[in-house]
């Protein structure tokens, strides 16, 4: 018999195993005041694979959004460094889009379609397919009867899925979300948090994804990353990916929003 197995019983290449899309490696980031140097996070490694969902999280100030800005590349590190595809960040680029927690981040001059259109216009797309793209991109956040409406009509749910839908439509290696939902009523919160991860069973997209709530954490991510009180350091990486909305009532769900809500208060878990 042929020591050769068929296609189908091959070990999976799983996500663990593959390369890392994005490698965080020692990575302190500091600002510089003034007056003094603030230190926003301390040798923070991890990874990031292809279509992974992985949440940073962590109490406010912890550096969450610092990271996100230092993948974006618009701050070096100070000590580490963060690859994509293997290469050293060194600046911003069309294949990392951020998603913000500010209803603001639309142009109010222009359309929806005009505001999802623009950074593909800006980056070389041709206008039609541009405008394909920004259809089939509004389509998949049900946001299509609005392309001709200015985001001044929108409400607050409504131009974050205009906001989601103009970075998807790059088609970005990893899209960036920092606390997208937090200034969202609880309802629509959870609606756009069920309509993120149906997006993502559609699209299959890599996601980082910052929050400083638990239970969003647990039902967004396949991965959390649990960051100390500042300055950030990785208390844990724990893995989540069976957990989501019908889990939310379960025991297990609850045992690791209080293993990690342990882990977020007990500020001598880490030494400075
Ligand atoms: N532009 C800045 N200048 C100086 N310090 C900053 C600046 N932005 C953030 N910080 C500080 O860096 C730390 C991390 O901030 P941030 O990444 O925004 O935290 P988080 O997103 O987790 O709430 C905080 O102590 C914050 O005060
Ligand atoms: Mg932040």
């Amino acid at each position: 018999m042929s020591q050769t197995l068929a296609p189908s019983m091959q070990p999976l290449a799983g996500a663990q195993t593959a390369s890392p899309l994005v490698s965080v490696e020692g990575v302190t980031l500091q600002y510089k005041t003034p007056d003094h140097l603030v230190t926003a996070t301390y040798r923070v490694s991890f990874q990031i694979h292809q279509q992974e969902r992985v949440v940073l999280l962590g109490p406010s100030g912890c550096g969450k959004s610092t990271i996100l800005k230092a993948i974006a590349g618009f701050m070096p590190p100070v000590e580490g460094r963060i690859t994509l595809k293997g290469s050293v960040i060194a600046s911003p680029g069309p294949d990392r889009m951020m998603v913000f927690q500010e209803f603001d981040q639309l142009l109010p001059w222009k359309t929806v379609q005009a505001n999802v259109a623009y950074p593909m216009l800006v980056n070389g797309v041709s206008k039609q397919e541009a405008a394909d793209r920004a259809a089939d991109a509004l389509t998949k956040v049900n946001l299509a009867k609005f392309m001709d409406a200015y985001p001044h009509m929108l409400s607050g749910g409504m131009k974050q899925r205009v906001a989601i839908a103009r970075a998807m439509a790059m088609k970005p290696d990893v899209l960036l979300m920092d606390e997208p939902y937090a200034a969202l009523d609880a309802l629509t919160r959870r609606k756009m948090q069920e309509e993120l991860l149906q997006l993502w069973d559609d699209v299959g997209f890599t996601l980082v994804f910052v929050t400083h709530s638990i239970e969003e954490a647990i039902v967004v991510g396949s991965r959390v990353v649990v960051l100390s009180p500042h300055p950030g350091q990785v208390r844990a990486e724990l893995n989540c990916d069976h957990l989501g909305f019908t889990e939310r009532d379960t025991p297990e769900f609850g045992q690791l929003a209080k293993r990690i809500s342990g882990m977020l208060f007990d500020d001598h878990a880490v030494a400075h």
